[in-house]
């Protein structure tokens, strides 16, 4: 059974649950999320944390019928919390996610035959298969569908069993082939090296689809790395070239006749924990470098050193995209790239679009959700 018990002049309630667990909660953290200040439909918080006062006291502390029932201040209010709804939600732990996926970091050692793969059908008919792939596709940053039709629409259909998609200057989806007046080198047929897609948005987009209709031409493979891992060994091994590259913001940019579209980042980006959150690394759209000039040749060294690591066999995955495959990838992880193709060969053509990472963890989460 639950038991409560207050503890005395230290504002916390401390609970201790039947597993041998125990936490505290704060007085002001039980006020604020007592569930009578939910919306019952909407699950969003109406109550008004400034209604109250800071040093909000507890009169009774009581454990009835599997409830933990606190009156505050004299009587004022009661609030009644099921034990289980605070075990998941402990201080400093906080709720557990599904979609929370340690990413597992590979090298060039990895083979392409060992991505996670999952057929199409399977993904467009099935909620299990379909939470599967995402979450194995989180831990690689790099998965392939198979057996997709012949369909120009079909990566998008599977895009969208996921989220909504992303919509950027280059539109909702975009065709990857060699075209007259290009704006973007991927629309031409020289190679690309590895880069993250759009590094000169305010937020870059998360997954990438890249659906193969067809690579008949000569050249044309793909090559992909993980940033996190390239991150992850710099960090270990030149502490100095990771600083420069996590903390100095570079320019990008992209610009043609419509749009003018500039943002700083840095190369290596680090959530407020400092874990790798993601990587801004683009040749083509770096922007003219703004640094002042004596920061010039520190920051180049640091920024040749990890497009060397970019291009190193350690690091670089090589594979052919067939027809009727589409990969998946997080775009501000893992780094993409193609050689180049030669058009009088035959024909290449992929079809791309990008669904964020927000709307990606939210179908885990949901799929995830039992019962469904
Ligand atoms: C792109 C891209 C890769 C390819 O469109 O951004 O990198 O294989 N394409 O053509
Ligand atoms: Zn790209």
């Amino acid at each position: 059974m639950t038991t409560a018990s207050l503890r005395g002049g230290d504002r916390v309630l401390h609970v201790a649950w039947p597993d041998g667990t125990s936490a505290e909660f704060p007085f002001i953290w039980l006020r604020d999320n007592c569930p009578s200040g939910f919306h019952p439909q909407t699950r969003e918080r109406q109550f008004d944390l400034t209604s109250i006062p800071f040093d909000i006291s507890l009169t009774e502390a009581a454990l009835e019928n599997g409830e933990i029932i606190l009156t505050w201040n004299g009587g004022d209010h009661v609030s009644r919390y099921d034990p289980d709804w605070l075990f998941d939600h402990r201080p400093g732990i906080g709720l557990a996610d599904p979609a929370r996926v340690e990413p597992v970091l590979w090298r060039s050692d990895f083979e392409p035959d060992n991505l996670p793969r999952a057929a199409a059908a399977d993904l467009m008919t099935s909620d299990d298969a379909l939470r599967d792939f995402l979450v194995a596709s989180k831990k690689t940053g790099l998965s392939i569908v198979d057996g997709m039709d012949n369909d120009k629409d079909a990566g998008m259909e599977i895009a969208r069993r996921i989220g909504f998609l992303r919509e950027t200057n280059f539109g909702t989806t975009f065709e990857v082939m060699s075209k007259p007046n290009p704006n973007n080198l991927a629309y031409t047929s020289h190679a690309l090296p590895l880069h993250t897609d759009l590094a000169n948005q305010e937020l870059p987009p998360g997954f990438q689809f890249l659906h193969c209709l067809a690579n008949e031409a000569e050249g044309g493979g793909s090559t992909f790395c993980d940033g996190f891992a390239i991150a992850s060994d710099l960090r270990a091994d030149d502490p100095h070239t990771f600083e420069l590259l996590s903390k100095t913001p570079v320019p990008f940019r992209f610009h043609d006749t419509d749009y003018d579209i500039r943002r700083h980042h840095t190369v290596i980006d680090l959530d407020p924990f400092g874990h790798l959150q993601e990587l801004h690394f683009n040749a083509h759209l770096a922007g003219i470098f703004d640094l002042p000039a004596d920061k010039m040749e520190p920051y180049y060294r640091a920024y040749r050193k990890i497009m060397e690591m970019t291009r190193s066999e350690k690091y670089v995955m090589t594979t052919r995209l067939a027809g009727g495959e589409m990969v998946i990838f997080d775009n501000r992880r893992v780094l993409h790239g193609r050689a180049a193709f030669d058009p009088n060969t035959g024909f290449r053509h992929l079809r791309g679009c990008y669904v964020d990472r927000g709307e990606f963890d939210s179908r885990i989460r949901v799929l995830s959700r039992t019962p469904r």
